[in-house]
């Protein structure tokens, strides 16, 4: 009952969308969208192929980036000396300017604040699930043709074997690569082989541009009675309380 409302909230979103896209397009402007162009030029996809086109991106792109940008600025606000170190590194970099996607790079902290939400609070905690078409062996499993395989991220996240106190979140885990590229493959956050993640750069591009953005605009703490929170899982590891912060806008220099 629950998934069926669902999905009909889901096509009239897609559908609000796909009429949207049609008068444009109808009105002779220019194509500027994703949906423009599927509407357009592929002629051969039923209504219900562009509906499932449309919205996987959607899913994909927005609530992984919002629910990691969230769970990174909870725990920078539960941390104020991470959060100040961060904070620093910012302004060493920008001084009174904005920080903007340019500046990521120089800020190898917020690599590790990223990289290590991604791992205590992986969005997607199940890699979506691989068939195996023949007989083959991972990890010294025998894994029989036929078999579907899902892999538990959020398991080897916290393994005690791979990673030293694996509950605490420490983002210097991370520093002694300085934003290595293989940092996305520690924690399979983004999946990994043929399907693995089209939007990692994106992903990290714009959380990273975020959480930087909004320490270098304010100072966060947790509001009293807000010292800890557990995360639940729907499509996406999302808290299960919303996150309750005091902000106070920083002094401009
Ligand atoms: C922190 C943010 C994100 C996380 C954690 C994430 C994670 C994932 C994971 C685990 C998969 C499945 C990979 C696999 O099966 O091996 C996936 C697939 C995918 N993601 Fe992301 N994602 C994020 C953001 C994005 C963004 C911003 C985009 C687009 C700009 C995007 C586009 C896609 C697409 C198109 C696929 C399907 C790839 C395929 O099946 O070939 N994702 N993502």
């Amino acid at each position: 009952m629950k998934i069926q409302r669902l999905c009909t909230r889901r096509q009239a979103v897609m559908d609000a969308l796909i009429s949207e896209a049609k008068s444009r397009i109808a009105s002779g402007q220019e194509l500027n969208c994703y949906v423009d162009h599927l509407l357009s030029e592929v002629k051969s996809l039923t209504e219900q192929q562009i509906t499932m086109l449309l919205w996987e991106p959607i899913i994909e792109t927005s609530d992984t980036t919002l629910v990691t940008t969230e769970w990174a600025v909870y725990e920078l606000a539960k941390d104020p000396m991470r959060q100040d170190r961060l904070f620093q590194e910012i302004q060493s970099v920008c001084g009174s300017n904005k920080f903007t996607e340019e500046n990521i790079a120089q800020v190898p902290y917020l690599g590790g604040v990223f990289h290590e939400t991604l791992r205590k609070y992986s969005p997607a905690p199940i890699v979506p699930l691989r068939f195996a078409h023949e007989d083959t062996e991972i990890g010294g499993y025998f894994i029989p043709a036929g078999s579907e395989i899902a892999i538990n991220i959020y398991g080897c996240n916290m393994d005690k074997k791979q990673w030293e106190n694996p509950e605490e979140w420490q983002p210097e885990r991370f520093l002694d690569g300085q934003n290595d590229p293989a940092d996305l493959y520690k924690t399979m956050a983004f999946g990994a082989g043929k399907r693995v993640c089209a939007g990692s750069l994106q992903a990290s591009l714009i959380a990273c541009t975020a959480i930087g953005r909004l320490v270098q605009e304010f100072k966060w703490n947790l509001r009293e009675g807000e010292e800890e929170s557990v995360d639940t899982v729907g499509l996406t590891t999302h808290k299960l309380n919303p996150f309750h912060a005091i902000i106070r806008p920083r002094p401009r220099n």
